[in-house]
């Protein structure tokens, strides 16, 4: 029915693993469950000295209440430009966005942000940083104090609560900004390759630390990747992207538990069906 009235909504190609011949079964739209948020023929254009670039040419997108969404392309296929409009930072040129039914229109509380670049204030300490989104949500400061070290517990930070970004590890500083961004409360993450600059042991770390917490906290995630590897170890639903102009080409359904295992010959075969979806499209 969804998809009747939406022509153009993306199908999820359901792919599945057990089958060494790759069989992709193409399942659509109107499958997913009812969506926390969503593009709807989404297109934005941007016009610069050189000429007009679509950076996003006729995207949709549904993310369901407590869903794990990655989103991976080759640079410049619009992801970030994408993860800014869900955050309502960016407004489309063409095309809706809705959240929680009703219009995305402004950035919000009910979604948080972590970007790529630790973008926590430096004068700050940890505490304080966290401190920061409370304090825009207008808590008293006693109360402040005791939620941004409940935030700090839960990325497993308390001991750095009083230590500045400088004295901190790339990760460590990751973790505070995934606690900042968490300190509004929102239903929604958006993770903008927060992991690339990371080290592979501590990434593989931080992977596992961030599925046991959006399933203790039941949020949805918008994460960006770049990493094949990353994309199948989180996503439920893998967005492959493409550019010029940036679009959807493939949804993969990843269809296994959690926690995932890197050598489970299933996810073997998911990284190699996306990979080369990857490098079809990229
Ligand atoms: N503010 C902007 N002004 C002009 N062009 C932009 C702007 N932001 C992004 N672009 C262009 O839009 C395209 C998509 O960019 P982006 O969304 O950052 O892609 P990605 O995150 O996948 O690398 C690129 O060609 C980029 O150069
Ligand atoms: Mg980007």
């Amino acid at each position: 029915m969804y998809a009747a009235l939406n022509p153009t909504a993306p199908t999820t190609a359901s792919f599945d693993p057990a089958s060494d011949h790759a069989a992709t079964r193409i399942v659509h739209a109107d499958q997913q469950p009812q969506a926390l948020v969503s593009a709807r023929n989404v297109s934005k254009l941007y016009a610069t000295a050189t000429g007009v670039n679509w950076a996003l040419d006729d995207v949709s997108l549904d993310i369901a209440p407590g869903e794990f969404v990655c989103a991976i392309g080759a640079s410049g296929c619009g992801k970030t430009t994408l993860l800014n409009m869900l955050a309502g930072f960016v407004a489309p040129s063409q095309g809706t966005l809705s959240f929680n039914n009703a219009p995305l229109r402004a950035a919000g509380p009910d979604r948080g942000v972590v970007f790529q670049e630790y973008a926590l204030f430096p004068w700050l300490t940890a505490r304080r940083n966290v401190e920061f989104g409370l304090r825009l949500n207008g808590m008293d400061r006693k109360a402040r104090r005791l939620e941004a070290e409940r935030l700090l517990e839960l990325v497993g930070l308390a001991r750095a609560a009083d230590s500045y970004p400088f004295e901190l590890s790339g990760g460590m500083r990751q973790r505070i900004a995934v606690a900042r961004a968490l300190a509004t409360k929102p239903k929604l993450l958006l993770m903008d390759e927060p992991f690339a600059a990371i080290d592979a042991l501590t990434r593989t770390m931080l992977q596992e630390e961030l599925i046991k917490l959006w399933k203790e906290l039941g949020i949805s995630v918008f994460f960006i990747t770049h990493n094949i590897e990353e994309a199948v170890f989180l996503g439920q639903r893998v967005v492959v992207m493409s550019a010029h102009p940036g679009c959807i080409k493939e949804i993969v359904k990843v269809d296994l538990p959690y926690p995932r295992h890197r050598e489970d010959p299933q996810f073997g075969r998911y990284y190699a069906h996306i990979s080369e979806a990857f490098a079809h499209h990229a």
